[in-house]
């Protein structure tokens, strides 16, 4: 009935109930969730949590904020981790400029790009984290041509969003949309035609309202759902499975 495309449950936050909040998902509807690699680390234990849980999927990539010391063969190291049945994205990735004494701009963009080549390379969608990168990350998915990915965690604009879906990406929004002071999100989400989107929560992190600042997991999507299908004005059955439909689409899963 619901599928988290974007989960950290790998995250030291779950380390004392891991299993438990896993297997109680399925009395909160959530049927799917894909678990997102942002570090080296992180991709292998997304692949090893797809591996230990059949309703989970995983990405594997490195976050723009992890790409101080990467090096080609950590490149290699995901490509081969891409190759396992369950793996189904290449990200997180993209451009953080939020924290000024994070990895310079030219690191960031050559992992960025990098990754965005290599899955290419192995005809994979791509999971974008965009933050505050100024429009730079949208030019880079412009001059690369990437059309099979998503942009997660949405907060920008209507404008930013025609953008992204004149690439021929999919957008995807957590727990933000129900902020209170989450107008713009609200009107991008207002222009995304149903077949464009995903939900998702980026546990442990951006618990939606009415648990906003609690340690979030998959069961709270459904206030995501819940609020989408208010913006766009259909049931919350139908948001339901527009966005499982979308997912499995997006993740190939049957
Ligand atoms: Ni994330």
């Amino acid at each position: 009935m619901l599928f988290d495309t974007h989960a950290h449950f790998d995250d030291e936050q779950f380390d004392k109930d891991r299993d438990e909040v896993l297997k109680s998902l399925k009395n909160y509807g959530v049927t799917n969730i894909t678990n997102i690699g942002s570090s080296m680390q992180t991709s292998r234990s997304s692949a090893e949590l797809a591996d230990k849980y059949d309703f989970v999927y995983a990405s594997v990539g490195v976050h723009p904020s992890e790409t101080g010391g990467l090096t080609e063969s950590d490149i290699e190291e995901i490509k081969a981790l891409a190759q396992k049945p369950k793996v189904r994205a290449i990200g997180e990735i993209g451009l953080d400029y939020h924290y000024p004494d994070d990895v310079p701009p030219e690191i960031q963009k050559k992992w960025f790009i990098r990754q965005l080549e290599l899955a290419q390379e192995i005809n994979m969608p791509v999971v974008i984290h965009d933050r505050d990168s100024k429009g730079e990350c949208l030019e880079i998915l412009k001059e690369k041509k990437i059309s099979n990915g998503v942009v997660h965690c949405f907060s920008g604009s209507a404008e930013t969003a025609k953008e992204i879906l004149r690439l021929g990406m999919m957008i995807s929004f957590t727990g933000v949309l129900t902020f209170k002071n989450a107008r713009r999100a609200v009107q991008a989400c207002e222009v995304i035609p149903l077949d464009r989107l995903m939900i998702e929560t980026d546990c442990p992190y951006m618990a939606p309202e009415p648990h906003r600042g609690e340690r979030n997991f998959s069961g709270y999507v459904e206030f995501v759902a819940r609020k989408m299908a208010e913006i766009k004005g259909v049931s919350y059955e139908e948001i339901c499975e527009i966005t499982t439909r979308n997912a499995k689409r997006f993740y190939g899963v049957k």
